[in-house]
């Protein structure tokens, strides 16, 4: 038996298949169960409920187990997630040896520890180390880890990408990069494209793109923003977006900055309702532009808030 942690995630959500493809028999551990709905492969593992920081949890995961691949982070959490990664590392060995695993396999990221690592590469790296401690055996893999890290899932009907990212700057730094998107300043990346489907909006019947914003730094709720309806803004952590343009359901996009070791970690949610057959096929059509669109869009806005803010006189 194979037991897959982070089987909601990125990586774990991929692997499944794979393994069930080479005959394995597949157990996937998740906190929340229902975030699985929806995966094809649900109907052919076992599921179990636990949590890498309750042991409590662990033990029955672990039952019969003799590799678990370990692809837990808890970096969309924010705050203190190095420790939390390294008790719950630590956790995990110490149970996966007491029922008996022959092997862990972890992912982690790359880096050179010589050269000074960000929090969060650090965190991963010693992530391995902990793992060790037990005693099982572990194969650790290291990954390039400069993407955003994406999750895919499905909640009450609604369609949910989630990147996220750590960005060495306080949330305030975040918050005013994101909440600058718009307007002249534009969406950083493929500007272009936003122009486009602003464009294909108002052929439609439309608000499309002219309404710019109110106010170059200031967002209010109720505010227009391009194509969106500012919905809720909380300095310094939050920005959610209504979609206004015409589509086969609803969208949302949110982003946030919260707290954590080394700076903060910024997380980006789109959710779409789709309505019927042709909300989901509008869905999966545009998929590849919009995937490549939020991807850049997140590593922008964590560029700009890591550039040092010009002058007063200077932004005019
Ligand atoms: N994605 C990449 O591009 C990439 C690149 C290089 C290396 N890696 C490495 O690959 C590993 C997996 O990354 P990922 O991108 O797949 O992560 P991810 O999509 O963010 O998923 C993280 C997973 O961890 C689970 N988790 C968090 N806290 C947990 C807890 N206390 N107990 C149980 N499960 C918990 C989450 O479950 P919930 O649904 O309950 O939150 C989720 O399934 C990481 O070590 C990462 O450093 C990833």
């Amino acid at each position: 038996m194979i037991l897959v942690t982070g089987a909601t995630g990125y990586v774990g959500g991929r692997l499944v298949p794979r393994l069930l493809a080479d005959g394995r028999r597949v157990r996937v551990l998740a906190r929340d169960p229902s975030r699985l709905a929806g995966r094809a492969w649900l109907p052919r593992v076992e599921v179990a409920t636990g949590d890498v920081l309750d042991p409590a949890t662990l033990a029955p995961a672990l039952g019969r187990v003799s590799t678990a691949y370990y692809l837990v982070h808890g970096m969309a959490e924010g705050g203190r997630f190095g420790e939390r990664d390294l008790a719950a590392a630590e956790a995990f060995g110490r149970a996966a040896r007491q029922a008996g695993v022959e092997r862990i396999v972890y992912l982690g990221a790359l880096g050179d520890p010589a050269t000074g690592l960000s929090a969060h590469l650090r965190s991963r790296q010693e992530t391995g180390e902990r793992l060790r401690a037990a005693g099982v055996p572990v194969t650790e893999l290291r990954a390039e880890g400069a993407a955003p890290a994406v999750r895919l899932s499905a909640q009450e009907g609604m369609i949910v990408e989630r990147r996220q990212l750590p960005v060495p700057a306080p949330p305030e730094a975040l918050f005013r990069s994101f909440a600058g998107l718009g307007g002249e300043r534009g969406w950083l990346y493929a500007n272009w494209a936003w122009r486009l489907r602003g464009a294909v909006d108002r052929l439609v019947g439309g608000v499309g793109f002219r309404r710019g914003r109110r106010d170059r730094d200031q967002l209010r709720a109720g505010d227009a923003l391009d194509f969106w309806r500012v919905e809720a803004v909380e300095p310094p952590s939050l920005l959610r977006l209504r979609a206004e343009m015409k589509l086969p359901g609803r969208a949302w996009l949110q982003l946030e900055a919260r707290p954590a070791q080394g700076g903060s970690v910024l997380v980006q949610t789109a959710y779409f309702a789709p309505r019927g057959l042709p909300g989901h096929l509008y869905w999966y059509a545009l998929y590849p532009a919009h995937a490549a669109i939020f991807r850049n869009l997140v590593r922008r806005v964590a560029e700009r808030a890591r550039t040092p803010r010009p002058p007063a006189a200077a932004r005019g």
